[in-house]
């Protein structure tokens, strides 16, 4: 580990888009610190990994108390946890896998970030934190690109992802004063091997490119992890190829 660089957390440091912020910042003046339930990722001295389960408040308690003393700049969340019923209808929805999975992606995060936070107090520290809500948060899904396909968007992913809009604005007015930026990103749909009549309906909704590539969110987390965003605060930045307008 290189401590004269910054240390940022990364929550979720295996996922599509966990992963490409983890390479590019162990690559520009980071040490990763990255929290998941799996690492595929091969050794690096920039790349602290602890397998934390988000959804179990006694693994949260325990990584934040074996890291008391490291001085975390930058948080970066986006870990989506699930359980085996995601992606049932809207018809056939039952109350305890829905309530796991709202719990799983909510509570879990309003509880992390409460530890996170508590522990900047502690250290001092004048913390970036940037969420992830998607386009899906934003208004109702476009139904029709999924139409005769076999797929779709849960009503839990849109209600969960509307929260973390309206968690970032909390927040960042919360802890007015502590010279904070607390900000979300929305991006498009990323490209995940989907199929190809869902790809053309969904470009076609699209300005230029349709979906994404990780890689693409970059240089808005640089941005926003940046000076230059300091007076950025409480936003949704959307990073989805105008499909959204
Ligand atoms: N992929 C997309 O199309 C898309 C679009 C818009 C927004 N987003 C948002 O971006 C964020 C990241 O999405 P992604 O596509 O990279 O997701 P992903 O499923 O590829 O990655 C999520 C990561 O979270 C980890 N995780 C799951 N359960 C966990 C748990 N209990 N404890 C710790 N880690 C756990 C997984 O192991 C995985 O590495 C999510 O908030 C998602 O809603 C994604």
């Amino acid at each position: 580990m290189n401590s004269n660089i910054t240390n940022t957390l990364l929550v979720g440091s295996n996922g599509r888009i966990g992963k490409a912020i983890c390479e590019h910042l162990i690559n520009n003046n980071h040490n990763v610190f990255g929290i998941d339930i799996k690492n595929t990722k091969k050794k690096h001295e920039n790349y602290i990994f602890s397998n934390v389960n988000i959804t179990k408040s006694a693994q949260i308690d325990k990584f934040f108390d074996t890291n008391k003393k490291i001085n975390f700049l930058n948080l970066i969340y986006c870990a989506y946890p699930f359980n085996k019923s995601w992606g049932t209808k809207f018809e056939k929805l039952n109350f305890k896998n829905l309530s796991e999975n709202i719990t799983s992606q909510l509570t879990s995060q309003i509880y992390f970030l409460k530890n996170f936070f508590n522990h900047s107090i502690k250290n001092k520290a004048r913390v970036k934190v940037i969420l992830f809500s998607s386009i899906q948060g934003l208004g109702s899904p476009k139904f029709e690109h999924y139409k005769s396909l076999n797929m779709g968007t849960p009503i839990e992913y849109s209600a969960t992802k509307a929260s973390v809009i309206n968690i970032t604005k909390y927040l960042a007015k919360y802890y007015k004063g502590y010279g904070y930026n607390i900000n979300c990103i929305s991006p498009g749909g990323i490209k995940d091997n989907q199929n190809k009549i869902f790809i053309k309906r969904y470009k076609k909704s699209s300005l230029n490119n349709g979906l994404l590539d990780p890689k693409d969110i970059l240089s808005t987390v640089d941005f926003l992890i940046s000076n230059k965003s300091k007076f950025i605060n409480g936003q949704n930045i959307i990073v989805d190829d105008g499909w959204s307008i």
